[in-house]
């Protein structure tokens, strides 16, 4: 039986020192909020059940590029613990649920990782915790997944704990970080808002209340559905600049001198990683259950979906004009990551241009400083490790425009260059071999 505690005002529950900050899942999300709690004062446990990852963290190795090992070294000095002991979250007065979301074999959303995570939570929350899920999801998930699990543990909402949802927004090998972007916080009740605000001011610069989780995780799926549909309009134009002999870089370039009521996206190989091409199929899913048809969605799935095949075809084409066949082609690519400056080739579109092409008959090599060699050849790609000796590439295909590339004795060496990314306009390297998307 739990004993109950009589209803804490949050901001006096919230002012108890040492504070301390239980994080489940230590990944792109979970390891930066757990280093940015700790810089801000916080105690902090994080959970996670990879053995090996935990091993590799607590040996002070960051996984991920933006966190530095010191930082992290730092964190740990400091009083963090990391570990795969799920009963270490008791320690904690709130508990931030930063576990994967992605989606299941026919793209429906695969809740089995925040399922484990809540009845985690479940068998070791306590009277007077706090529980935010942070991974992104469709709405009503906080409140049909993660209440029931604290209910069941015969917790009671608002009287023993407080339950919210709470959406990262973080953007790999972006400046910006966590503790600097600005939290959307939704509880399932007002005072769970309350809590969570409280909480979350401890961690972050600014806070922005919605009235509920599932405002909260729709404001979430909203802003990478933008991202998404966007993005999926400009390659349509892309397209259809190349179909009028029109470069679409300059035409977006003119119009983003529109100071009001533009905003630039720009075109590229397809959409990966994590979030954009994954997300507004959780909303998509969730409308189809209301009887609701997410047009955009759907079309903005095919566009994108299908650029990696397109890209494949200017390439067969530039190749054809210099009398080649993409079968027997020698292709050096350029970035496997899912975006500039990341390590992280989680759904990217570059392994789907790479394999129409090697179903073509071209043989493929990759450079990519920050997946790294080990990666590359672990996806069974042979890698290039330096700009030194490219001369036997017949041509050289830009999909990530990460920074550390030498484009210019790229075009040196390679007699074509395919720039699905516009990244030598961008740098003012513009060459008669070069061609953009
Ligand atoms: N990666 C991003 O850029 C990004 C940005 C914003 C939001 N998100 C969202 O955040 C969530 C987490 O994404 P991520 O990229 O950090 O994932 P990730 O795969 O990098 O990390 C997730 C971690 O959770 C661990 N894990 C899985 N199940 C667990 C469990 N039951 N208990 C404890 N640990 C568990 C894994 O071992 C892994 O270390 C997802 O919902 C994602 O959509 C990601």
């Amino acid at each position: 039986m739990v004993s109950r505690i009589s209803t804490v005002d949050p901001e006096g529950f919230f002012s108890t020192e040492p504070w301390c900050l239980g994080i489940i899942g230590l990944g792109y999300v979970g390891l930066p909020l757990l280093v940015t709690a700790s810089q801000r004062g916080l105690r902090t446990v994080g959970f996670d059940t990879s053995g090996a990852h935990v091993a590799k963290l607590v040996g002070g190795s960051s996984s991920i590029d933006d966190v530095s090992n010191d930082s992290l070294q730092a964190a740990l000095t400091s009083g963090s613990e990391i570990s795969t002991d799920p009963d270490t979250l008791r320690q904690a007065d709130a508990i931030f649920v930063c576990v994967p979301s992605p989606l299941g074999r026919n793209r429906q959303p695969d809740l089995s990782f925040i399922e484990s995570a809540a009845a985690i939570i479940g068998r070791n929350a306590r009277p007077g915790q706090l529980v935010s899920l942070e991974s992104t999801t469709y709405p009503g998930t906080t409140n049909e997944h993660l209440v029931p699990a604290v209910e069941d543990a015969g917790l009671e909402i608002d009287t023993d704990v407080w339950v919210a949802y709470s959406p990262e927004r973080v953007s790999p090998g972006d400046p910006m970080k966590t503790g600097d972007i600005p939290k959307i916080v939704g509880g399932v009740t007002p005072r769970s808002t309350e809590v969570a605000v409280a909480a979350y001011r401890r961690i972050v610069s600014s806070v922005h209340a919605v009235s509920s989780a599932r405002a909260a995780e729709m404001a979430k799926l909203l802003e990478n559905t933008y991202r998404a549909v966007n993005i999926g309009l400009i390659n349509e134009m892309a397209q259809l600049a190349d179909a009028l002999d029109i470069d679409i870089w300059e035409v977006i370039e003119a119009a983003d001198t529109k100071p009001f009521g533009f905003e630039a996206f720009w075109p590229g190989p397809g959409v990966g990683g994590h979030c954009i091409p994954l997300d507004p199929q959780y909303l998509a899913w969730r409308a189809r259950e209301a009887n609701f048809s997410t047009r955009f969605i759907d079309l903005t799935e095919q566009v994108n979906s299908q650029m990696p095949r397109y890209s494949a075809t200017r390439i067969a084409r530039l190749l054809n004009h210099q009398g080649q066949a993409t079968n027997g082609a020698e292709i050096l690519v350029i970035g496997i990551a899912y975006k500039r400056n990341v390590a992280d080739d989680r759904e990217s579109a570059s392994l789907q241009v790479i394999e129409e092409l090697v179903e073509a008959g071209a043989k493929i090599a990759v450079m990519d400083p920050h997946v790294g060699a080990e990666r590359i050849r672990e996806q069974g790609l042979t890698p290039i490790e330096s700009e030194d000796d490219l001369s036997g590439f017949d041509i050289a295909v830009i999909l990530t425009d990460h920074d550390r590339i030498d484009y210019k004795r790229i075009a040196d060496q390679v007699p074509v260059v395919f720039d699905t990314r516009g990244v030598y306009r961008r740098i003012g390297l513009e060459r008669s071999n070069v061609t953009a998307l």
